[in-house]
């Protein structure tokens, strides 16, 4: 018997990027009492679950994800009452909100690391310090187009740092108990704001081993239990997010539990992200060839009842390209990052839109696979309008640009002359075209697609809970599976391809049209999908 589903298992997520949502004292940064202004148009749209990425003080050199000080908010973006703010408004509006909890590694501005490195107690083990840079050498460097190593030698210590990002992002050293502790009193702060839970980043990498990759270690996921342990004790509704990029055998043991044995509870994370099945949806798309998407799902263990994939198709980093061949990469680089700017590390610096030729069927159609593969969904900032970028900004921020609310000046963003980074204006993707208010205003938009994308979805538990059944048919361009939960069946209808495809379903209603289908022959054309239940 399953457990009652809880919130997060049916929920409909939102990444939120506070710098570029809204200024509301024309600095040209967005901030947290922008974002408050702006709730309603989520709520419009449906979101249940907000994840903010990181507000933190910090120099910024990761844009938030270089922590200088775990418990304060970076002035650009406002004060810690103003998170708090947010997060009751949020609540006000039925939704929940999710915060980054980034363990792995500081800012090397960070007081811990600036006393670390003078050697100071208690600090002087807080990080991971050698005399060698040849330790860990199986550790592959995650920022490649950056950093030659993952040691840096600091000259005031006189030893090497070890760090699995920038130079500037020493780690954290989880060997340490006093360490594993600061994490614990960290989240009881953000939670004592209010918040729903963490995506906790970058989580493979906590502990480090001689002989190993130092992902996914033992000792890391005995830690992550302590940390769930401590969350269920205090805190029994919050959640936590996993942030591991990593083959679907390798992410299962983050949810915990009986890898033999659904039903024997999650122990570790409620969620995790499905990071490979991501590119395949692209893969698939463009080669009008279901396998790569069947394969991975086929591939994917069962988690525990108490737990949920999330599904994405975009985020703030590049398309990631690390759980793909390296000769299904560099097919994914030819097709979709044609010139070398769109290229970082091992992925592509793109959004959605720009990404699918900024066509709208197959915008549709990869949108209609999130909602109907397991999983909750989470929409990226600005996808929901079909943005562009600018892959001519700095590492990841040419899809950072200001959300795209109206055509006034700035976008409706920002009333400064100047803004952390230009909004998109190219003729195509440009505010003018693109904004929230044009799109509300048109029936017909994506954004109000979207919008019954999501009611849907909230309509039919069997899309959130149901177990996941492919179908067979000899045109590989049709994606067809079934979802079943508690005796009602959705057959989700995906085109690939750019020709018609026919196949046979039995009685039911069209969920987005909303009309009744007879059993015989439905005709999908280029890219069409249908939502039927029976
Ligand atoms: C985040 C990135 C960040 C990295 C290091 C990732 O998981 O999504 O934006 O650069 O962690 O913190």
């Amino acid at each position: 018997m399953s457990p009652v589903p809880t919130w997060y298992q049916t929920a409909v997520f939102y990444e939120l990027y506070v710098r570029a949502f809204q200024d509301s004292n024309g600095d040209g940064n967005g901030d947290l009492r922008g974002a408050i202004q702006r709730l309603d148009h989520l709520a419009d749209l449906g979101v249940t679950c907000l994840w903010l990425l990181p507000t933190f003080p910090s120099p910024l050199v990761d844009d938030g994800y270089d922590i200088a000080d775990y418990f304060g908010v970076h002035a650009d973006y406002g004060t810690v009452e103003d998170f708090r703010a947010l997060v009751e408004a949020a609540h006000a509006r039925g939704m929940r909100v999710i915060a980054d909890l980034v363990m792995n590694h500081t800012s090397d501005q960070h007081p811990w690391f600036q006393a670390s490195r003078r050697r100071e107690a208690p600090y002087d083990d807080y990080y991971v310090w050698s005399d060698t840079d040849q330790k860990y050498e199986d550790a592959r460097i995650i920022f490649l187009d950056t950093e030659p190593s993952n040691w840096t030698w600091d000259k005031v210590r006189g030893q090497y740092f070890w760090h699995r990002f920038y130079r500037q992002q020493p780690d954290l050293n989880f060997d340490n108990p006093a360490v594993q502790q600061a994490m614990f009193d960290i989240a009881r702060f953000w939670m004592g704001l209010g918040l729903d839970g963490f995506r906790a980043d970058a989580v493979p990498y906590l502990i480090e081993r001689e002989g190993t990759n130092c992902e996914n270690l033992p000792e890391t996921h005995a830690y992550l239990k302590q940390l769930r342990a401590f969350m269920d004790a205090e805190y029994p509704e919050a959640i936590l997010l996993c942030e591991a990029n990593q083959w679907p055998e390798d992410v299962r043991p983050y949810f915990g539990g009986d890898p033999d044995d659904p039903t024997v509870l999650g122990d570790e994370f409620h969620m995790g992200f499905h990071f490979p099945v991501m590119p395949r949806l692209y893969m698939a798309l463009k080669r009008g060839d279901r396998t790569p998407v069947v394969e991975i799902m086929g591939r994917t263990p069962s988690i525990p009842v108490n737990c949920q994939w999330c599904m994405f198709l975009r985020n703030h980093d590049e398309l990631t390209l690390e759980m793909v061949t390296e000769e299904e990469r560099h097919w994914m680089w030819r097709e979709y990052a044609p010139e070398a700017r769109m290229r970082l590390n091992l992925g592509i610096r793109r959004r959605l839109a720009p990404l699918l030729d900024n066509d709208r069927r197959k915008i549709e159609l990869l949108n209609s696979l999130l909602f109907t593969l397991p999983g909750s969904p989470i929409i990226y900032y600005g996808d929901e309008i079909g943005m562009g970028d600018d892959i001519w900004l700095h590492d990841r921020n040419g899809v950072r640009t200001p959300m795209q609310w109206d055509g006034s000046a700035n976008a409706g963003f920002s009333d400064a002359d100047s803004l952390y980074a230009p909004v998109i204006s190219d003729e195509v993707f440009g505010y003018q075209r693109v904004n929230v208010v044009a799109q509300k205003a048109d029936p017909a938009s994506l954004y109000h697609t979207l919008r019954r994308f999501i009611a849907a979805y909230k309509s039919q538990p069997a899309l959130a809970l149901g177990d996941l059944r492919f179908l067979d048919h000899p045109d590989p361009a049709l994606l067809a599976f079934e979802r079943s939960y508690e005796g009602k069946t959705v057959l989700c209808l995906h085109n690939l391809g750019e020709h018609d495809v026919r196949v046979a379903v039995p009685d039911g209603q069209d969920m987005l049209a909303d009309a009744p289908v007879s059993a015989g022959e439905v005709s999908l054309p280029a890219y069409g999908y249908r939502w039927l239940i029976q």
